[in-house]
């Protein structure tokens, strides 16, 4: 959920800047979205008398460059520092909690992503034994535990001080130390959290995402669980928790720094949104032989073992459980193979009934999403199959799963999935259509029509992205409204509770998606005048069925939006409004329908005044339970 970045260097800057604070500071902003609550910084300061120097700032990395620039004792020409910033879990997102985090003496510091599981036994622990705890995080004792190894073992390294601290804590992180008297090093380390680390010439350096040093590096190494790397200038070295070495595996990303930037564009978020026709074609590239036949070269699983799979489970979260809903359609009805799907938190904890012949699938575009990851342990734990959609390419859930389908959306940085969802429910689609040609429930012409039909929905949602002034006129027509409910039937009920979730998580509005048939079964008793309802009301075999339930919540004096394919003018009788969409084959509608919600949903944010990118108490990758 955090961000958290580390560098060491041997060159001394002779320009007056400090570059080591500098690159920290810079990679933080481009690590922001991992949660923006405060950041801090610390460096090594030979000049001070604790060795050390640290800033903190409220308000995210914006202010702390700010509080940077105006603090006259900065230091100039350290040779590490590492930096944080941070989505709050214990303790409120003020300077107090903000990271780094020092030990009693102010000569450790520590940045940390991830939860302590047991900080309240161990900070009582410490207190009793004379630390001086100062904030409210479960982060702090990590710098305490650390200190007491070296005071217990004055010989001890600070790699070999870590590793006594972290035999005795429970939970999850990715962190980074620096100490004054060990100046030329950073000690890293990982269990869950995700850890990047790359090494150049006079350099190293560490973050726990691409975009903070892809300027520094295009070729990383990856900081598996329960390792332990020490970082010094030009190389690093890692260990297991008993000190043996390790090789780490390596990571070569062929990104584009300008591709994490907005390109003219307002926002990340429009922008992504406008490149959701290329993600899809992306997604679906080189995976159609032009015989028709689909082929999928990461999925290491055999035809044959696919053949004997008698049930799936999809586990994910948020946007990515909505295109994993979506998906149950698609494969239930072409690959004629039951399938459950469950929000990756509750799957965890009800002990499911999985074996070898159950394909579990966890769908996360960041892959490193704490949930759905442990879901997929689990999953494998209990010998079941585990296949993993991401977009990160080698991210832990893909390094842990038994195949994986990239989906090729390129770096997402607004917190808002869109143009990542898109690609999922794309390469979703495809998972259906190959299982249901390994288990010989699709004749070839049958495929070969519906990737016709793939073919041209780059084109179709292209040609929704380009209405975005009249959704936007749609949004200003209601901008005044404070309730939502969101209704779709079949495929249409998961692009509804899609709609739903980013109208609430972009505008902060009271929004509610249900199916729409069971709104009589309660919560038509929230409907009344002024209520707006948004219903997904493209062509599918059950559109009349919608329609009546359209007449329902009408005749309660509800304002009717509509998603509705071009030129149904019998639909749009039933609307104050509509948005519209292109019809297509409708097990692949969502992928249309819900670029129109999406634009909605960014509409009234703006209309609002909000910010798009960074929607406030929420994060992009969430590494937390
Ligand atoms: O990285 P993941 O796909 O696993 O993330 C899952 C959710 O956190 C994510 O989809 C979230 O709901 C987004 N804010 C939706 O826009």
């Amino acid at each position: 959920m955090c961000g958290i970045i580390g560098i060491i260097t041997s060159e001394r800057d002779q320009t007056g800047s400090d570059r080591v604070l500098d690159t920290v500071v810079e990679g933080l902003e481009r690590l922001e979205y991992r949660g923006y609550d405060s950041a801090g910084v610390a460096v090594i300061d030979p000049e001070r008398k604790t060795g050390l120097w640290r800033a903190r700032a409220a308000n995210g990395t914006r202010s702390l460059e700010d509080l940077v620039k105006q603090m006259e004792d900065a230091p100039r020409g350290s040779p590490a520092g590492i930096g944080h910033t941070r989505w709050a879990t214990h303790g409120r997102p003020d300077e107090h909690n903000a990271h780094p985090h020092v030990d009693c003496t102010g000569r450790l510091a520590l940045v940390h992503n991830g939860i302590i599981e047991n900080h309240v036994e161990l900070a009582d622990e410490l207190i009793a034994g004379g630390h001086r705890l100062v904030s409210e995080t479960d982060t702090e004792v990590l710098a305490h535990l650390i200190e007491a190894a070296i005071v217990a073992n004055p010989e001890a390294r600070l790699e070999d001080a870590v590793r006594v601290a972290l035999a005795r804590v429970e939970g999850a992180f990715a962190l980074a130390v620096i100490h004054a008297a060990w100046p030329d090093e950073i000690v890293a380390a990982r269990r869950v959290s995700p850890l990047l680390m790359g090494v150049s010439d006079d350099h190293a350096f560490l973050a726990s995402d691409v975009p903070a040093i892809l300027g520094l590096t295009r070729d990383f190494f990856i900081l598996e669980d329960d390792r332990v790397a020490v970082l010094t200038p030009g190389s690093l070295r890692v260990t297991d928790l008993d000190g043996n070495e390790v090789e780490p595996p390596r990571l070569h990303v062929d990104w584009d720094l300008d591709a994490a930037r907005r390109d003219g564009y307002d926002d990340y978020m429009s922008k992504e949104m406008a490149e959701q026709p290329e993600a899809i074609a992306n997604t679906l590239r080189d995976r159609v032989l032009p015989d028709g036949t689909l082929v999928l070269d990461e999925v290491h699983i055999t035809d044959a073992e696919f053949q004997a799979i008698n049930k799936v489970f999809i586990v994910a979260c948020g946007s990515s459980y909505h295109a994993g809903l979506m998906a149950k359609y698609a494969i239930e009805h072409w690959a004629r193979i039951p399938v459950e799907i469950d929000i990756a938190s509750e799957f965890r904890y009800r002990n499911p009934v999985l074996d070898a012949q159950t394909l579990v699938i966890g769908v996360s575009q960041s892959g490193e999403t704490v949930d759905t990851f442990q879901a997929i342990r689990e999953a494998a734990a209990q010998g079941a199959k585990v296949l993993v959609i991401s977009n990160v390419v080698d991210s832990s859930m893909a390094r842990e799963s038994d195949a994986v389908l990239y989906t090729r959306a390129g770096p997402e940085l607004g917190v808002a999935a869109t143009k990542t969802h898109i690609a999922q429910i794309t390469a979703l689609e495809i998972l259906a259509l190959y299982l249901a040609q390994a288990r010989h429930q699709l004749t070839p012409a049958d495929a070969r029509a519906l990737l016709a039909h793939m073919d041209v929905l780059p084109e179709k949602v292209a040609r929704v992205l380009e209405r975005s002034h009249a959704v936007h006129e749609v949004a200003e027509r209601f901008r005044d409204s404070s309730a939502f409910i969101f209704l779709g039937r079949h495929v249409g009920y998961p692009v509804a509770l899609e709609g739903a979730l980013k109208l609430k998580e972009l505008s902060y509005l009271r929004a509610e998606g249900f199916p729409a048939g069971e709104l009589k079964h309660g919560p038509i008793a929230l409907v009344e005048p002024g209520t707006v309802v948004i219903g997904v009301a493209t062509r599918t075999p059950v559109w009349d069925k919608m329609m009546s339930n359209i007449a329902e919540v009408k005749s309660r004096g509800a304002s009717i939006v509509l998603v509705a394919n071009d030129g149904d003018e019998e639909t749009a009788r039933h609307a104050d409004a509509v948005l519209w969409v292109p019809e297509t084959e409708h097990l692949f509608a969502p992928i249309v329908d819900v670029v129109a919600l999406q634009q909605f949903a960014y509409s009234m944010a703006r209309i609002h005044g909000l910010d798009v990118d960074r929607p406030r108490n929420l994060a992009k990758v969430v590494t937390v339970e």
